[in-house]
C-alpha cells in the first residue's frame, strides 16, 4: 500500500495565524555601534521609514545612564523629532525611575524594564542583581500604571549566558513569573549571545509557559550562531506570536561582548510569508530601510534574504 506522502507532513499543532513584530532595530539595533555616533538625525529617519512598512511597535530608543550606552544619549531628542503614526506604538526601555520619568517627558507610550535569568549579567548589565533589579522596577511599574503606560519585561540570557553558560529553564521562568506577577503585559524572551538551538527554545519556553500565558510572550533571539530563524520557527510551531527583530540584523548588547544582531526583521518576515503567516508588513519597503540605514551607517547588511532580493533586482 503507498502512503500519501502528505502523511509525512506533520502538520504544525498550533502555528498562529497571525505574528505581531516588535522592531528593534532603532534601540537594540544602533546601542552598540562602534563606529562612531550615530547622528540623531540618522536615528529618527530611521524611525519615520520603519514606520511606512506596515510596523505597529518599534523600540525607538532607551532612558539609560549616557555613561553606560552612550549611542542612547539623544532618546529624548529622537523622541521629540519623529513623526509619529497612529496605530503605531514607539516604546522605550527604562531601567530604572530616572528613566522611566524620561520616558514620560517624552511622551513614550510604552515603557519596558530588564532584567535576565543570569545574575553575573544582571551586574554587568544593569549593575545590581536579578532582586535588585526586579525591586528597582516597582515603582517604575507602580509610575507607569498611575499613568495608564504599559509596561513590557525582558528576561535576557534565557538560552546562555556569556559569564555563566548554560542557564536552566526554570531559571528564566523564574524571573518571566515575578516580572508578570508585577504587571508587566508582554515578556520578551532573550536569547542574547544566540547560543540557543530549536530544542533548547522549545524547553526554555515550555518552562516559561507553565508561568505565563503564550499569548502575553515574545521571542528576542540574537542571531550570533545563526540559528534564530530555526529558534523561531521552533517557538512558532508551540504558537509564540509575538517576535522582535532588527532590520538588517544590526544590534548586539554592549555587555555581552561578541554578541551579534538580532534576527533580521527582513528574514522573519520571509519566514512568516512562507508560512502563510500574517504580519501586515511590505517585506520590500523593510528590504529598502534596511539597504538605506547600512548605507548610512556604513555597516554590513546582516539579512540573508535582503541580499539575496538586492542580488536579484541586479
Ligand atoms: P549605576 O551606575 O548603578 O546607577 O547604573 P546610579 O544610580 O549609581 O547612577 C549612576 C549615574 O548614572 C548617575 O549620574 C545617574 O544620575 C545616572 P552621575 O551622578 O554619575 O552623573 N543615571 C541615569 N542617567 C540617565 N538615565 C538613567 C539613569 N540612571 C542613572 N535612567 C543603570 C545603573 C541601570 C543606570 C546603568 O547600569 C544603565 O544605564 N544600564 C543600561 C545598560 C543597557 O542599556 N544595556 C543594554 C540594554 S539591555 C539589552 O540590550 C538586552 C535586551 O535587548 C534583551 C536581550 O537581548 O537579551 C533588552
Ligand atoms: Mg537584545
Amino acid at each position: 500500500m503507498s502512503l500519501d506522502k502528505r502523511t509525512f507532513i506533520q502538520s504544525p499543532h498550533t502555528y498562529p495565524k497571525k505574528v505581531r513584530l516588535v522592531e528593534m532595530s532603532p534601540r537594540d539595533g544602533l546601542q552598540n555601534e562602534t563606529g562612531g555616533f550615530v547622528p540623531t538625525q540618522t536615528k529618527i529617519e530611521l524611525i519615520n521609514r520603519l514606520s511606512d512598512t506596515g510596523l505597529i511597535h518599534i523600540e525607538a530608543a532607551s532612558f539609560v545612564s549616557p555613561k553606560w550606552v552612550p549611542q542612547m544619549k539623544d532618546a529624548s531628542e529622537v523622541m521629540a523629532g519623529i513623526q509619529r503614526k497612529d496605530g503605531i506604538t514607539y516604546s522605550v526601555l527604562t531601567p530604572n525611575m530616572r528613566g522611566f520619568e524620561g520616558a514620560l517627558a517624552a511622551n513614550a507610550q510604552e515603557v519596558s524594564v530588564f532584567s535576565a535569568a543570569s545574575e553575573n549579567f544582571t551586574q554587568k548589565n544593569i549593575n545590581c542583581s536579578i532582586e535588585e533589579s526586579l525591586e528597582r522596577f516597582i515603582p517604575v511599574i507602580e509610575a507607569a500604571k498611575a499613568q495608564g503606560i504599559p509596561v513590557r519585561g525582558y528576561v535576557s540570557t534565557v538560552m546562555g549566558c556569556p559569564y555563566e553558560g548554560e542557564i536552566a529553564p526554570d531559571k528564566v521562568a523564574k524571573v518571566a513569573k515575578a516580572l508578570y506577577e508585577m504587571g508587566c503585559y508582554e515578556i520578551s524572551l532573550g536569547d542574547t549571545i544566540g547560543t540557543g538551538t530549536p530544542l533548547k527554545a522549545k524547553r526554555m519556553l515550555e518552562a516559561v509557559n507553565k508561568e505565563v500565558p503564550m499569548h502575553l510572550l515574545a521571542a528576542h533571539f540574537h542571531d550570533t550562531y545563526g540559528q534564530a530563524i530555526g529558534n523561531l520557527n521552533a517557538v512558532l510551531e508551540e504558537g509564540l506570536a509575538i517576535i522582535d527583530s532588527s532590520v538588517a540584523g544590526l544590534g548586539g548588547c554592549p555587555y555581552a561582548k561578541g554578541a551579534s544582531g538580532n534576527v533580521a526583521t527582513e528574514d522573519v518576515l520571509y519566514l512568516l510569508e512562507g508560512l502563510g503567516i500574517e504580519t501586515g508588513i511590505n517585506l520590500q519597503a523593510m528590504v529598502d530601510t534596511g539597504f538605506w540605514i547600512c548605507e548610512q551607517i556604513n555597516r554590513h547588511n546582516g539579512s540573508k534574504v535582503a541580499l539575496a532580493k538586492g542580488m536579484s533586482q541586479v
